[in-house]
């Protein structure tokens, strides 16, 4: 598009402005400048073929995607895939201790996260950002109480959030706008995890036993009302 429009403009300047071109062109187009060549592997537009090459600026000076996003968002895939793992790890510790409300919902988080990895990779692919998955570390499975597998899922929730406006951060130091307007939506659900785990957190670190048995009672059926 801005090849077109600065060729209907260089044509309006030939037919109107031949004075001034024919100044510019060492006299070529004393008798209306023709474009007879556009070059779109570099930008350069050549009139008459022989005259200087004008560069258009902005085009020849855009920068792509820095070394450092591309390496936070090819990591970024593998993240998603951990938060996954442990997920699904604080799932199977509630499991085995009856309390099927939080593992489900912990399944279904789960599942979400490893969506998030899938979104990001098909972002990256469509971009042609390189993505090499990375191996997955072993996700915590000792804890001693609930309230300790909320934590650490509370501070899953918060590292994710720090990476995600970490990688908004190097978008924005080397201009690639689509980039962060691909995370804005992530960075909202990182807004509400947060929120969600953080209140449930506070309940179970309250809760008496009767209450925490309500808790995973009420968890699983926020699942079936969601589905
Ligand atoms: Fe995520």
């Amino acid at each position: 598009m801005k090849f077109l429009l600065l060729a209907v403009c260089a044509q309006t300047a030939a037919a109107f402005s031949g004075g001034y071109l024919s100044q510019l062109n060492g006299g070529n187009a004393a008798n209306g400048a023709v474009i007879n060549g556009v070059n779109g592997a570099n930008g350069v537009i050549d009139v008459n073929g022989s005259g200087p090459a004008f560069v258009p600026h902005q085009v020849l000076t855009e920068s792509g995607p820095s070394q450092e996003l591309l390496d936070l968002i090819s990591h970024q895939v593998s993240v998603e895939l951990m938060a996954s793992q442990a997920y699904m790890q604080a799932s199977i510790w509630f499991r085995a201790r009856e309390m099927d409300g939080m593992a489900a919902w912990m399944l279904d988080e789960s599942d979400e996260e490893r969506g998030h990895g899938k979104q990001i990779l098909e972002f990256a692919m469509k971009c042609q950002f390189p993505v090499t998955l990375e191996p997955l570390a072993a996700p915590t499975s000792v804890w001693q109480s609930p309230e300790q597998v909320w934590a650490e899922i509370l501070a899953l929730e918060q590292n994710n959030t720090r990476n995600l406006l970490a990688i908004a951060a190097a978008a924005n130091r080397c201009e690639q706008f689509g980039v962060m307007a691909f995370l804005d939506p992530f960075h909202v659900e990182q807004i509400e995890a947060e929120d969600k785990v953080g209140g449930i957190l506070a309940k179970v670190t309250y809760a008496s036993e009767g209450l925490l048995w309500q808790l995973d009672h009420e968890l699983g059926m926020s699942l079936e009302t969601h589905s």
